[in-house]
């Protein structure tokens, strides 16, 4: 009944049984992982979805990679953050979700390779299975910061490798890469011929004070895909407006638009009245953007000063997105800890196991929380984490 692009065992996992026990208890839980920026508090201004109801999205006529209006104003959206795209590179998607589907789709064959950064975002798993792809890990080095270690990745491209992905700034580590790190990657690239996809989605939030980390398209040399989209950009992952913009090499660049035409004709995933809406919300949604920033930077300040305050935990200090990383005492198991954390504590948060991390004892919090909440159950952590260190 079900095919192998599935997990085998589709039961809940241990963690997911005791949050929720503990829900239907009525207990309360404290969710330090919440990264849904509508439930985290955030003041939207209620009218932000008014553009959603012009007319103009009650004809439908639809086109593979978009309006034209909504490219234009994704390409107003790069050239904010100083990047340069154009009108005919770039292609709408329902979310980065169903992007990367699409990416996997037009570069590989089942049982092809795409090269993905360890740690990271877990729904790599599912979204390279589903396309019969397989997500080969290359490592992020911790040396004071997280780097990619380029050669090392060189090695592991093989004759079935089709693309590298990179996710800057990284989820769940903070990471960003540089423009040597960019090039480095490009060479790589244009070697083997490999696409660079760039998952850019918390490109507007660096938590460091640097200037923005550089696009995969701000290079000439490998066909690189930047990918965005309105979940994290302006706090409004229920529109489902995601895009890719495609860079590189003029001729290679546009057999990619080619084949991305075919795939998203085939789809027309995005609504148009969510296209019709798309410039409006793209420039009303800068106050929700401003605000994650604030709810991001007061958290993070107020980590750092509870964590200055615990010698046994370490913060990694994240250069941007929108979680940081606590290297915590590892006593007992990143399983058994947060196992206790939910069951006696009353707080949610995520192991560093989760995101695939070669080593415990690491714990992944959301910046996004409600201040009140991110204060109660980051001391609730510390004082579990610290217990008996
Ligand atoms: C690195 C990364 N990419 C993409 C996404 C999802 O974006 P979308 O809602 O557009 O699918 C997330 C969501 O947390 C993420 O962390």
């Amino acid at each position: 009944m079900r095919s192998s692009r599935l997990p085998a065992d589709l039961a809940p996992n241990r963690l997911t049984d005791a949050v929720a026990r503990r829900r239907a208890g009525g207990s309360g839980l404290i969710d330090l992982t919440e990264s849904n920026p509508t439930r985290a508090g955030l003041a939207y201004p209620s009218d932000l979805l008014a553009p959603l109801a012009d007319a103009a999205g009650l004809a439908y006529a639809p086109q593979p990679f978009g309006l034209e209006s909504a490219r234009a104003a994704v390409v107003a959206d790069y050239a904010r953050r100083d990047i340069a795209t154009r009108l005919d590179r770039v292609c709408l998607a329902a979310s980065t979700s169903e992007a990367y589907a699409w990416l996997f789709k037009l570069l590989c064959d089942p049982g092809d390779r795409v090269l993905v950064p360890r740690p990271s975002y877990p729904l790599f798993e599912h979204l390279t299975a589903l396309e019969c792809v397989e997500a080969s890990p290359y490592e992020l080095d911790l040396h004071g910061h997280w780097r990619i270690d380029v050669d090392a990745l060189a090695r592991q491209v093989d004759e079935r490798t089709k693309a590298v992905l990179v996710v800057s700034p990284n989820n769940p580590t903070g990471s960003v890469i540089d423009r040597a790190e960019l090039d480095a990657l490009a060479d790589v690239c244009a070697a083997h011929d490999l696409v660079l996809i760039g998952d850019e989605v918390f490109a507007d939030y660096r938590l460091d004070g640097k200037a923005p980390a550089p696009s995969v398209i701000q290079q000439e040399h490998a066909v690189a895909v930047s990918l965005g989209g309105l979940s994290k950009s302006v706090g409004l992952p229920q529109v489902k407006v995601a895009w890719m913009a495609v860079g590189g090499p003029a001729e290679a660049a546009a057999r990619v638009m080619a084949g991305l035409e075919i795939i998203a004709d085939t789809f027309l995933s995005v609504s148009t009245p969510a296209q019709v809406a798309l410039p409006e919300l793209l420039i009303r949604g800068g106050v929700v953007r401003d605000e994650i920033r604030a709810r991001t930077a007061r958290n993070l300040a107020a980590l750092i000063a509870a964590v200055a305050a615990a010698p046994a935990v370490t913060l990694l200090p994240p250069a941007g997105g929108w979680c940081a990383v606590l290297q915590v005492p590892s006593i007992r198991h990143e399983e058994a800890l947060v196992l206790t954390l939910v069951e006696e504590d009353g707080v949610l948060v995520h192991p560093g196991y989760f995101f695939d991390f070669p080593r415990e004892a690491f714990v992944v919090v959301s910046l996004i929380v409600a201040p009140d909440d991110f204060d109660i159950g980051l001391a609730r952590v510390l004082a579990r984490v610290t217990e008996a260190a």
